[in-house]
């Protein structure tokens, strides 16, 4: 059995697929333009090449695949994707990064397919802020999706809140009621600088996960969870008496690139060794050069093999960006994958 690992010592187990840089949303930290350029669908990979891709990426080592977006449940025949997916042996994890608008309807068609989990955005409890902050969402429609996402057993079930001073950062509390009363682990992110509209002002934008910590911390009583560090990058907390947890990433103020097991296969076929660096491996361009009949198929395998392994190789010790910087690393974090 292979196993990537870096030039850095660490194993490479985790894939994130974008399957689409679409969504029905607007946040304000992500697709801000209303005019938003999306990548034209003959460049975006097929699922033929996406199930190809990590075939191979599995058996290089990789067990987890976290299918993203853009909202990845806007994209056609995405439970027959799910299928296939669950038919590659030694994949031991699928999960999937949804806003939550689907999930009423998608929920349990995506359990029954063979999806583990999902980690839903929410950035707000406020109808009309969380109105704002993804440009005309429906809270409703994600709560109701959090109840279905409940329902069909999708656990655990992961919500990410961005935090942006001004905008929603005196609803922490609320989010921490919301993780006693249910089976939720909220996870509190940092607003990290991805593109030029958010680096205005990014200083007073910011939030360190730290501070929050510190400042709940002073309130409620929690006790760290012990995971694996292949269990993610945040750090997770009981309350004491609550259903759910929350946890932090801190991806800013106190990196974890140390521990980091991940690379991304970006919409339009381009492996991102690290979100932080712009730095992209063109997979989709050397696959499309080679033909798709029979005698291709070793070829086609080896391609993908040298480009994964290559963008391992390639992949930065750490990020240098600190919070509060005021230089943007400009890429939309819907074609990377969130
Ligand atoms: N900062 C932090 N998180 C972001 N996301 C997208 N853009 C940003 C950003 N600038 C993440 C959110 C969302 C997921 C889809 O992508 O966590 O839940
Ligand atoms: Fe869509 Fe998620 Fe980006 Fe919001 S953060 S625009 S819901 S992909």
């Amino acid at each position: 059995m292979s196993q990537l690992v870096d030039s850095w010592g660490r194993k490479i187990t985790y894939l994130r697929v974008s399957i689409t840089d679409r969504c029905n949303y607007r946040c304000i930290y992500c697709q801000p333009e209303k005019h938003f350029n999306f990548i034209p669908h003959p460049e975006i990979l097929r699922y033929e090449e996406i199930i190809e891709i990590i075939n191979e990426a599995v058996d290089l080592g990789v067990t987890k695949v976290r299918i993203t977006g853009g909202e990845p449940l806007i994209r056609k025949g995405i439970i027959d994707f799910i299928k296939k997916l669950k038919k590659i042996k030694r994949l031991e994890d699928i999960s999937l990064t949804t806003n939550g608008y689907f999930l009423t309807e998608y929920a349990e068609k995506l359990k029954n397919a063979g999806l583990k989990r999902v980690n839903i955005s929410l950035d707000s409890l406020q109808k009309d802020k969380y109105s704002q902050i993804t440009q005309g969402g429906d809270l409703e429609k994600a709560l109701k999706g959090i109840d279905s996402a409940i329902l069909a057993g999708l656990l655990p079930i992961k919500i990410n809140t961005v935090l942006i001073r001004g905008i929603n950062d005196e609803e922490v509390e609320n989010f921490v009621k919301l993780a006693l009363e249910r089976p939720l682990c909220i996870r509190f992110i940092e607003l990290m600088p991805s593109l030029e509209e958010i680096i205005d002002n990014y200083k007073d934008k910011f939030i360190s996960g730290l501070d929050i910590k510190e400042n709940l911390a002073k309130k409620y009583s929690f006790n760290p969870i012990k995971t694996d560090s292949d269990n993610g990058p945040a750090k997770y907390y009981q309350i004491e008496g609550g259903k759910g947890t929350i946890g932090f990433i801190t991806a800013l103020s106190q990196h974890f690139c140390q521990t980091c097991n991940r690379i991304r296969l970006t919409s339009e076929g381009k492996i991102r060794p690290c979100l932080f660096s712009n730095q992209e491996i063109d997979l989709k361009k050397a696959l499309r050069e080679v033909g798709n009949r029979g005698e291709d198929q070793i070829l086609r395998r080896k391609v993908i093999r040298n480009k994964i392994e290559l963008a391992v190789k390639l992949k930065p010790k750490g990020h240098k960006i600190k919070e509060g910087i005021s230089n943007s690393l400009s890429f939309k974090m819907s074609r990377v994958g969130g």
